[in-house]
């Protein structure tokens, strides 16, 4: 199914979806069945951390680039000044001319500045209009509206609600749907409230070429909707997560004195930053088969997930439920 419309004329890309950037989920071959499959895949830099990874998996995707145009790839760069290899990432990234960025949590000012200088597009994660305000002022191309049930850092508003609320205040920039989005149905109905593409990622994690352990995997394909609950115990941001045996032990809250340290003026930077490495090092355990210590990522559209199969098979089938699913609205007005 090929469609036509502000996010694939920017991206030039021939279906309006993004796969997502998944923290230890998203590696090289997801990125190509994307491009394979005509859509853009998105990694964060901070999978590749190794000195001499990312600039080696960059030359990899440029050489895959040319002999895929229908499809592209970016990067997630999480802009905070918690996260030490950011500028580093950003230099790399502006040598190897990465085709498009998508930032979260910080200001996009320095990221825009250097991918506008060799022509590289911007999206912003937003989960309200104030944040949003920024980005547009600093000249970003779009937005991602990160809504709630979304995976990760999921925002506090619906997508009925923030997707026609953006449209409203931004009526020329790009929106892109993100959060529970898994299927066809879900991809028209935000294009009807006003969104030009979707960013899909837990749909992604139950996918072959996934960066993570089997019991994570069918974790996802078991678990319902009232299985995900938002803790703020890995980043000290809410975020969705499974709630296994080991999450209902450790509980969903920082305790008083974690909350305590992350407000005070003097101690917040260094402590934040000690909250996500420490984070993002348990995250990391947990990926591997065997691990009790299960913190898995995940959001609300698990429920909607009941196979593992290729990437590229997910692309597929979610395009045919777009088709089917603008012939079934068209039907239902007739009616
Ligand atoms: C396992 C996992 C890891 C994620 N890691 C990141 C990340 O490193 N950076 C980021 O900007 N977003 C991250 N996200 C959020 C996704 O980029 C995207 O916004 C979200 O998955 C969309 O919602 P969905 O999972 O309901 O499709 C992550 C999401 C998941 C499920």
């Amino acid at each position: 199914m090929h469609i036509e419309n502000s996010l694939t004329r920017l991206l030039n890309i021939e279906f309006p979806m993004i796969m997502a950037p998944m923290f230890l989920v998203s590696n090289a071959e997801m990125m190509e069945a994307a491009m394979n499959k005509g859509i853009a895949g998105a990694f964060p830099t901070l999978n590749f951390r190794k000195e001499g990874e990312l600039g080696a998996l960059l030359d990899r995707l440029n050489a895959h680039k040319n002999t895929t145009p229908a499809g592209t790839y970016g990067v997630n760069l999480i802009v905070q000044k918690t996260n030490p290899l950011y500028v580093k990432h950003l230099e790399i990234c502006v040598e190897k001319k990465v085709p498009f960025y998508i930032t979260s949590l910080g200001s996009p000012k320095e990221v825009i500045l250097k991918a506008k200088s060799y022509g590289a597009k911007v999206f912003c994660d937003v989960t309200n209009i104030e944040h949003a305000q920024k980005c547009q002022d600093l000249g970003a191309d779009g937005f991602i509206a990160v809504g709630q049930g979304a995976g990760g850092h999921a925002g506090p508003y619906t997508l009925q609600v923030l997707i026609p609320s953006l449209r409203k205040h931004f009526p020329e920039k790009v929106i892109i749907a993100a959060g529970s989005i898994a299927d066809g149905e879900g991809i028209v109905s935000v294009i009807a409230l006003g969104a030009s593409g979707v960013s899909v990622g837990t749909r992604f994690i139950a996918s072959d070429e996934a960066g993570v352990g089997a019991d994570y995997k069918k974790a996802i394909v078991d678990a319902g909707m009232e299985d995900i609950v938002m803790t703020d115990r890995i980043s000290g941001t809410p975020s969705t997560i499974i709630n296994t045996p080991y999450v209902q032990k450790i509980g969903l809250r920082q305790n008083w004195l974690e909350r305590m340290l992350s407000n005070n003026s003097t101690t917040k930077k260094w402590f934040k930053m000690l909250v996500q490495i420490r984070g993002m090092k348990k995250l990391e355990a947990s990926i591997h088969p065997g691990n009790y210590k299960t913190l898995w990522i995940a959001g609300q559209s698990s429920e909607l997930i009941h196979d593992i199969i290729p990437c590229g098979a997910i692309i597929d089938r979610m395009k045919t439920e777009t088709y089917e699913a603008k012939l079934k609205l068209e039907e239902s007005f007739k009616a």
